[in-house]
């Protein structure tokens, strides 16, 4: 066959074509498991954050943390029954892909859509810190409509389901410098020993209009304001109202507290 064929162009480029796509599907092949280790070690990062397991200023390696992670009791709650569920594995289910499954999420009644979120996951996988078999910390997912984008986080609260312990926001994509300030450490530490409840059990926490006085009425109930954000900043408000409301997670709240925390 001369170098001139077409028959041999074809081959060449048939040949070419088969080497490449087999070492790109390798490539996916091999990475998956990494890549699938990366997002557990991130999420573990993000929740391991909210534990009150590791000091202020120590960062562990990745394998402190995911034996951190792999320490915690993480369950599947059913949030429309307010009970926890064996149904679903919660290493593996998929709260983000529910939202849009026929069976594992549902539309949210338009008067209770405080946060903008049209649908949600019925289950939601939440993460138990323990001390004697008793609840310490619940680490509970939440994510609220911005400005610009889905903003998603975790609410740790402490043994009284009500004081927040820590919150954090991983993911968004609101404007550098005015509603990404959802991102700022300063800010979210302000969220520690806010309460989402006042005495009477009605939802009460905010994010303030301006900056909180010590010692106020808001003081238990509300963090600073976003200085040029508060579209953002009112969104946050609304995301906690949704998923601290009836529609979200309130009377598993209940009921859990009901038992006093026992969770086993
Ligand atoms: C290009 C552009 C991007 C903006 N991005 C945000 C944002 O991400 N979050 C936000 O709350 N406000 C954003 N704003 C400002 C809002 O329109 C609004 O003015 C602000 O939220 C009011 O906050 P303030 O009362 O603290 O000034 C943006 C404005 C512009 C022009």
């Amino acid at each position: 066959m001369t170098n001139d064929s077409p028959v041999k162009a074809f081959l060449v480029v048939l040949l070419t074509a088969v080497i490449c796509s087999s070492l790109v599907s390798a490539a996916v092949v091999i990475l998956r498991p990494i890549q699938l280790n990366n997002q557990m070690l991130d999420r573990s990062r993000n929740i391991i954050k909210l534990t009150g397991l590791v000091e202020k200023g120590v960062t562990p390696s990745d394998e402190e943390m995911l034996e951190l992670y792999r320490g915690m009791d993480v369950k599947v709650v059913d949030i429309d029954r307010a009970a926890f569920t064996d149904e679903l594995d919660p290493l593996s289910f998929d709260q983000r892909r529910a939202v849009n499954n026929a069976e594992l999420g549902i539309a949210i009644p338009s008067d209770l859509d405080a946060a903008s979120l049209g649908r949600r996951s019925r289950f939601a996988t939440v993460y138990m810190v323990l001390e004697d078999g008793e609840l310490d910390r619940l680490i509970l997912p939440v994510r609220g409509t911005g400005m610009w984008s889905m903003m998603y986080g975790y609410v740790a609260l402490e043994s009284d389901l009500n004081t927040i312990a820590a919150a954090t926001f991983y993911e968004q994509n609101e404007t550098p410098g005015l509603g990404d300030q959802i991102m700022r450490p300063d800010w979210q530490a302000q969220w520690k020993g806010r309460r989402v409840y006042d005495e009477a059990g009605d939802f009460r926490f905010a994010v303030n209009h301006g900056k909180v006085e010590p010692g106020s009425s808001t003081w238990l109930y509300e963090v600073d304001a976003l200085t040029g954000a508060t579209v953002t900043a009112d969104a946050v408000t609304a995301m906690m109202q949704y998923w601290f409301g009836p529609h979200g997670y309130r009377y598993f709240l209940e009921e859990l507290r009901d038992q006093n925390g026992r969770v086993n």
